[in-house]
């Protein structure tokens, strides 16, 4: 694994979840954000959708800037033409961008650029680059990318919407995909991710666990994100 010193920090707090940002109360975002760092979250989930690669919009890279906060800016990148968006991405903050494998024709040449930016809020932290499949893409996409990735982002549903069921099959996924990156990369799984779930989850070998409308339900955030931290303890 890249001696980056995030990645060694995200190494060191495994497992933890990165929490969605989609589904909370955009009107009291900061006090939103203060609960999930007094639950001791790390780690924000931004899920970036375009309408095209996936059938939602939702945000882009003016959003992530603008949303201050000393919580890790963790980017799942759903779009088209990812090469084209990453220097703003950077610049919105990320410490961590995700790419799907699918989602361009030249996976391996985004992550080579990736890997020469330069994280915008500390010069010496680096940026982890993360390589996402969908639930329908073999994990063999992932051998001729060695050593350009540091994390891999396995979607348990298919990219579009929060608060979907989670697909059973992402488990054994999870499994052998850790027999496969062994201690290369760190895994994280997105998507359908609840209470009753998430210590399951966890022993499958997840090092970061997204999850959205499981903390941000509309009513206790706070009591969700603990729930949930506490399920990985
Ligand atoms: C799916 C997204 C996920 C999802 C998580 O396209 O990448 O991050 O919104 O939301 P929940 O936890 O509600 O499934
Ligand atoms: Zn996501």
């Amino acid at each position: 694994m890249a001696r980056s010193p995030l990645v060694d920090r995200l190494r060191a707090s495994a497992p933890q979840i990165s929490v969605g940002v989609l589904t909370a109360d955009w009107l009291t975002l900061g006090s939103q954000l203060e609960i999930l760092e007094s639950a001791g979250v790390e780690l924000l989930h931004f899920d970036v959708m375009d309408g095209m690669f996936c059938p939602m919009l939702t945000m882009g890279a003016p959003v992530v800037a603008g949303l201050k906060t000393r919580l890790l800016k963790d980017v799942h990148l759903m779009i088209e033409d990812p090469l084209s968006k990453l220097d703003a991405f950077v610049a919105a903050g990320a410490d961590i961008i995700t790419v799907h494998a699918e989602s361009t024709r030249h996976i391996h040449r985004v992550l080579q650029a990736l890997g020469k930016m330069t994280n915008a809020n500390d010069s010496n932290r680096g940026i982890v680059r993360g390589i996402a499949l969908n639930p329908g893409t073999p994990l063999e996409v992932l051998e001729p990318l060695a050593g350009e990735f540091e994390l891999v982002l396995m979607l348990a549903v298919n990219p579009g919407w929060g608060g979907q069921k989670f697909i059973a099959s992402t488990c054994d996924r999870v499994k052998r995909l850790r027999e496969i990156v062994r201690d290369t990369a760190l895994i994280c799984v997105d998507g359908g991710v609840t209470r009753d779930n998430i210590g399951s989850i966890a022993r499958l070998g997840a090092d970061i666990i997204v999850t959205g409308s499981a903390v941000f339900d509309g009513k206790a955030p706070l009591e969700n994100a603990r729930v949930m931290t506490g399920a990985l303890r």
